[in-house]
């Protein structure tokens, strides 16, 4: 029974889903630290945390990383083990963002409060996510300077990563790969695209048939307009991590795009969503084009392709493949042609004969590719 004051103040302006599904927030000393409660079986892991906040060292408390102003940590209330992040918000309008629950350019993305909302939503909706038990608030001048998120800890999970690397066999890989594309498919078919998806995010049982869990869900958007798209960047992205290092382009494209198929079915059909999808296999994308922007505002129909290509090829980070033979992701036969999709859901518009023109890439001069990218803005 949860036995101190509820913390004073008003909470209108709170998110609702906040207010609907936690209970709190709560006060447990004068840490500074307030806390929402998923349910109060989260209580002792909260007043861990709190305790820890307020005299430092705590044996039951394990820090496993400090990094860039984050923090990760073990604890152990005696019952059960769970993971804590603490995120600190440094610009004032991040911690608007936090207390009001708002992601958008103007309130920025990355805060607790998005994070926890956008893990219950994975929890609930796929199932592929972590149970969140609670969300804590430093709070000053009536903003959450720092938050701390406390989730289940995946006791002997691995990322997925270091899963495939120690895979024996193709038997094992293959096996992890279909188990990734059943994760890929529910993401697809709840139209979320998670902006920061990568080996590491991606956690592996100990038991080999449980699902995976999708974990760092700070940076995501759900409701996605293009879940195509999305779905195009995951794969490309994840083919990417697993197999750039060992396969062979031409190879690895391959993969991508008949992972791709087995997720999406006949939608794949749409030429332009597998040329996002060998973009991403091809491209770090991170910094030079908005995945956001791509999965939640563009139009399938109307999106370049090559200059988007030729944008991530101002990235630095991609300056390996300017050395490289010139290549392109993009088809050529559909540079500059109207678009083989003709809305951003009707993936059966595009005619059946281009299905495979990824196969018959003709490639185009780097030259021209620079010039698109100089106009692509
Ligand atoms: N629920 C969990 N249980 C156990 N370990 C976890 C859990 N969540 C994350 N981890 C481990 O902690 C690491 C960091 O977690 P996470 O990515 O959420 O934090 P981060 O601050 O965003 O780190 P980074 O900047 O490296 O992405 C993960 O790569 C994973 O190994
Ligand atoms: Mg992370």
């Amino acid at each position: 029974m949860i036995a101190d004051t509820i913390a004073t103040g008003r909470h209108a302006f709170r998110p609702r889903f906040l207010k609907t599904l936690f209970i709190g927030p709560f006060v447990f000393s004068d840490s500074g630290w307030q806390w929402w409660l998923y349910d109060k079986s989260a209580e002792p892991a909260a007043r861990l945390m709190d305790r820890h906040q307020l005299n430092g060292s705590d044996d039951s408390v394990v820090t496993l990383r400090h990094y860039k102003g984050r923090h990760a940590f073990r604890l152990d209330t005696g019952m059960a083990n769970y993971f804590a992040k603490e995120v600190e918000m440094t610009s004032l309008r991040t911690r608007l963002g936090a207390l009001l629950g708002k992601s958008n350019p103007l309130l920025r993305y990355t805060h607790g409060t998005a994070e926890t909302r956008h893990n219950l939503i994975v929890d609930d909706h796929t199932g592929y996510g972590i149970r969140t038990f609670a969300l804590g608030e430093y709070v000053r001048h009536g903003l959450p300077r720092r938050q701390i998120l406390i989730h289940e800890y995946l006791d002997g999970w691995r990322s997925l990563g270091d899963a495939w690397r120690e895979a024996s066999g193709q038997a094992q890989q293959a096996a992890l790969l279909a188990r990734l594309e059943r994760l890929l498919a529910a993401l697809h078919a709840n139209r979320i695209c998670h902006l920061d998806l990568n080996a590491s995010h991606i956690m592996v049982p100990p038991d080999g048939t449980a699902a995976l869990r999708v974990i760092d869900c700070g940076k995501m958007c759900t409701e996605v307009r293009n879940p195509l798209i999305a779905t195009a960047l995951h794969v490309g992205k994840m083919m990417r991590d697993l197999n750039g290092h060992t396969l062979d382009e031409p190879v690895l494209g391959e993969m991508a795009l008949a992972s791709f198929r087995r997720i999406v079915g006949d939608a794949a059909d749409c030429a332009k969503s597998r040329q996002i999808v060998l973009l991403a296999c091809r491209y770090r994308l991170g910094k030079k084009i908005s995945k956001r922007h791509l999965v939640m505002n563009a139009s399938l129909k109307h999106l370049n392709v090559a200059a988007l290509e030729a944008r991530a090829l101002t990235d630095h980070k991609n300056r390996n493949r300017l050395a490289t033979p010139p290549r392109l992701t993009v088809p050529a036969n559909t540079v500059g042609k109207p678009p083989l999709c003709h809305s951003e859901h009707d993936a059966t518009a595009h005619p059946v004969s281009a299905l495979n023109a990824v196969r018959s890439v003709r490639y185009m001069p780097l030259e021209e590719v620079r010039q698109i990218g100089g106009k692509a803005g």
